[in-house]
């Protein structure tokens, strides 16, 4: 079969080589950014005299035509075609003639795909930041109903001071408020629109790329065409915002993991969102978050793969590019599911607050709090931080906790010891004292889910 370029050509493609080179297979999902991105072109060349206004109409009917068979699913691509971008104007040309061969004038298929590319990207993190918002709204949700659920707070993963269910939620939430700035930074910073860029080096008719900009609602045009048709800047923009957010729900799944085993048992997730064993009839398991785990190296990869193969890339188009799109789509997609399971997975979870009561009460977690009341009644922190590790080594022997430990024995350590320690030690009073910004005061927790939710409403409006 004759290639578009087959006029400087002698012999047909190798067949290997025809495979090889072949994009259709992954970007035919850019059908409908090519397509809207022709009718712009289309528009404008009619709108400037470079074609005739009404080939411009035939044109933009026949585009419209065959976005409707895609999505109908009555059109079929060819390997032959190489790309969309061949297989849609082979297509157009096939169905109206003359004027589809005139869609290709002061384009290139280098500045088509930089559009198509962008046009896709913008529309999928808005898709994902869509995901990442619902995702902070079940964490509020839960938050809300757990700002007096103590739990120990870990550093080393040691039990180290009390905070709550609704406080551990809340750093999760701040972590994928995070996530959704860097997107809107990554779609700020790439609204640029190439087309017009041509191959490399523009185009000597008299174009209007403001035209075609306003058309598809970007905010800027590309200011250099030797960039416009090489910059994938904004694609590993997009990775590295994916690589950190999924790094972020990969650290959430390694809580729950933990948390479903026997050894904490915080948590117990529902059933449609666990599996099971093919040998051992006891397990269920945290297959889902598992999974976000593993699948967070796939997204690492993404960006890497990106990465790489622009560090060696004279200006401007070259063919490595082609790989920018698999890399896009698997870091975008993988995403995207993840986030489809893992927010029902987090809303049906129930929390097994006596397990989690039950380790806060061990492991001394009030310590800093008994070596608080002691500096409140005028000893030193040093010394009190010292009469507490004495007081927590007795307990280690007598395997109890510090509330345990009467009135008596406290004052053998210091006459400072009064009736009001227990008080002060409790848990809910632990937790009630730390009210500092940024605190597990169930007052402190409700304001930073206020904050939260202010976030997401002015992102919903
Ligand atoms: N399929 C190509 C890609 O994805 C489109 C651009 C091809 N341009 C070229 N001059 N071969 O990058």
């Amino acid at each position: 079969m004759a290639k578009l370029w087959a006029g400087r050509f002698g012999k047909e493609t190798d067949l290997e080589v025809n495979d090889f080179n072949s994009s259709i297979s992954f970007d035919c999902r850019l059908y409908k950014e090519d397509i809207t991105g022709s009718m712009a072109h289309a528009a404008m060349l009619g709108k400037q005299g470079i074609i005739a206004e009404d080939e411009a109409d035939r044109i933009t009917e026949g585009l419209q035509g065959i976005l409707q068979d895609i999505e109908n699913g009555t059109i079929e691509f060819s390997q032959e075609y190489e790309d969309i971008h061949m297989n849609v104007e082979h297509i157009l040309t096939e169905r109206i003639g003359d004027a589809g061969k005139r869609l290709h004038t002061a384009r290139s298929r280098n500045d088509q795909v930089a559009l198509d590319l962008r046009l896709y990207v913008k529309k999928e993190i808005a898709a994902i930041k869509g995901q990442v918002l619902q995702f902070m709204k079940a964490l509020c949700g839960s938050a809300k109903k757990n700002t007096e659920t103590v739990m120990p707070g870990y550093t080393h993963l040691q039990r180290a001071q009390p905070v709550t269910f609704g406080h551990y939620m809340m750093a999760y939430a701040n972590m994928m408020k995070r996530d959704v700035i860097r997107l809107e930074n990554c779609l700020e910073g790439m609204d640029d629109m190439p087309l017009g860029s041509g191959a490399l080096a523009s185009t000597t008719y008299p174009i209007d790329r403001d035209f075609v900009r306003e058309r598809l609602g970007f905010a800027r045009i590309t200011d250099n065409s030797l960039d416009g048709v090489s910059d994938r800047d904004y694609c590993v923009e997009l990775c590295s915002a994916l690589s950190i957010l999924m790094m972020h729900l990969s650290r959430f799944s390694e809580e729950i993991i933990a948390w479903c085993s026997w050894e904490f048992k915080f948590v117990e997730l529902d059933d449609a969102f666990s599996t099971g064993s093919s040998i051992m009839p006891q397990k269920k398991n945290p297959d889902v978050c598992e999974l976000v785990r593993g699948k967070t190296g796939r997204v690492y990869g993404s960006l890497f793969t990106l990465l790489t193969a622009l560090k060696g890339l004279p200006l401007a188009y070259n063919k490595d590019m082609q790989e920018d799109k698999e890399a896009v789509f698997d870091a975008i997609d993988t995403v995207k599911q993840c986030l489809r399971v893992l927010t029902p997975m987090f809303a049906t979870m129930e929390l097994r607050k006596d397990n989690m009561e039950r380790a806060a009460l061990k492991g001394f977690i009030n310590a800093t709090d008994c070596a608080d009341y002691l500096t409140k009644k005028g000893m030193p922190f040093r010394d009190a931080y010292k009469t507490v590790g004495q007081l927590v080594g007795e307990c280690v022997k007598r395997d109890c906790a510090l509330s345990d430990l009467t009135l008596p024995e406290l004052r053998a350590h210091s006459e400072l010891f009064e009736a009001d320690v227990y008080e002060a030690i409790d848990l809910k009073t632990c937790v009630r004292g730390r009210k500092a910004p940024g605190g597990p005061a169930p007052e402190e927790v409700s304001r930073q889910i206020a904050a939260i939710e202010a976030f997401i409403g002015k992102r919903e409006e």
